[in-house]
């Protein structure tokens, strides 16, 4: 685990997740999140968390840029950035989307002031459920 000062290797992924932290939809929770998704070629892909008023339906940042990019062809990654008010970790939900396409993803978990920790994916979501435990593959 990394803290502060900012890496210059991650200070442009992090600042394109507080861009996209401000086009937050979250009129009900008030607690925006953006993130910012690197391809391994070096495209970054952002996303913010998007709520509705029917609650369940609410998407988070890191799978708004997830599915972005996957959408768009993207297969392999490399990092993604995470920023909130207050360096919230990313859910478990997005942790599951994360691992199935980039099990040892690195994950800069960041807030508004520029702090920051990096960690592995792996660390987040130890012995992990993916594509290769089904029996199909
Ligand atoms: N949220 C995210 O966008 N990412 C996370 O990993 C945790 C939670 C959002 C969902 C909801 O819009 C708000 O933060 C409060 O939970």
């Amino acid at each position: 685990m990394t803290d502060s000062p900012k890496a210059p290797q991650w200070d442009h992924l992090l600042q394109a997740a507080i861009e996209a932290r401000e086009k937050s939809y979250s009129p009900y929770s008030h607690y925006k999140v953006g993130a910012a998704l690197l391809t391994t070629k070096g495209k970054i892909y952002t996303g913010c968390n998007i709520e509705n008023a029917a609650y369940t339906p609410s998407n988070c940042a890191e799978r708004t840029a997830f599915f972005k990019a996957v959408s768009e062809g993207e297969r392999d990654f490399a990092a993604i950035a995470v920023v909130t008010s207050n360096g919230g970790a990313p859910c478990g939900v997005c942790r599951q989307v994360m691992r199935e396409f980039a099990p040892n993803l690195t994950v800069i978990i960041g807030d508004i002031k520029g702090n920051y920790q990096v960690v592995s994916l792996n660390d987040l979501l130890p012995h992990s459920f993916g594509p290769e435990n089904l029996e199909i593959l």
